[in-house]
């Protein structure tokens, strides 16, 4: 089943509640919360302070996309804050095995998330010890960007190295994930996507939720990316 994983980047924060209330009601599956560091990516966002206040909004879990250097000091102030599931990048930890697993021990799901142009090889050796793999479809830092149309072969790959070293790690894809790429992105073997600008740059967010689930249901093979 495909899952939708909205992402609060694009949200208006003065009504953060209310947005998040909307998105979960229309059928969303997890709410996804990007953490930049001014270091790691080129944009400075948020800390386990707003991970707190997104769990008191919601039941779904909390989908948190980490975007900074060392996140081995953090792990553990997310999960306390309420964080489900987390993910951080290969280039920003010096022992990528040692931090899935304080992930996992802090007892959240771990996932491992791929840039653009990060080969398939930096995660093949933790596909045992992690839940999930996020795939970028976009360089990381900023919501709102076109999506790279080389993702859907690197999603095909993955899904292909997935199956043979471990099933039961899933696929979430983002970047530039709307109504137009989200049925290629699907039958390219993505299962969770995640959507900022897509969802809350819309009037209706809730609306946009479905959109999504009924644009994800459809897969236009081969069609508008291409
Ligand atoms: C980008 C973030 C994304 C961002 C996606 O670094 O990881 O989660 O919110 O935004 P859209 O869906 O607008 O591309
Ligand atoms: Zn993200």
């Amino acid at each position: 089943m495909v899952e939708i994983a909205p992402s609060i980047l694009s949200a208006d924060f003065t009504r953060l509640g209310e947005q998040i209330a909307a998105v979960e009601q229309a059928g969303a599956s997890y709410i996804h919360v990007d953490v930049m560091d001014g270091h790691f990516v080129p944009n400075l966002t948020l800390g386990p302070f707003i991970v707190e206040w997104v769990r008191r909004a919601t039941n779904l879990p909390i989908d948190t996309h980490l975007m900074i250097e060392d996140p081995d000091k953090f792990i553990g102030a997310f999960a306390k804050a309420g964080a489900n599931l987390i993910s951080v990048h290969p280039e920003a930890t010096y022992h990528l095995h040692r931090t899935v697993h304080f992930i996992r021990d802090a007892g959240c799901q771990a996932g491992v998330v791929l840039n653009p142009a990060t080969p398939l090889a930096m995660i093949e050796d933790v596909l045992a010890d992690v839940n999930y793999v996020l795939l970028m479809s976009v360089n990381p830092g900023f919501g709102g960007q076109k999506f790279i149309s080389a993702s859907l072969d690197k999603l095909r790959r993955l899904r292909e190295l997935i199956r043979q070293r471990n099933p039961q790690v899933r696929i979430e894809i983002d970047g530039g994930i709307g109504v137009e790429t989200a049925g290629d992105v699907v039958a390219a073997g993505a299962e969770i996507l995640v959507a900022g600008s897509a969802i809350f740059g819309q009037p209706d967010p809730g609306q946009a939720v479905q959109a999504l689930i009924r644009a994800a249901s459809v897969p236009i093979r081969g069609g508008a990316v291409a």
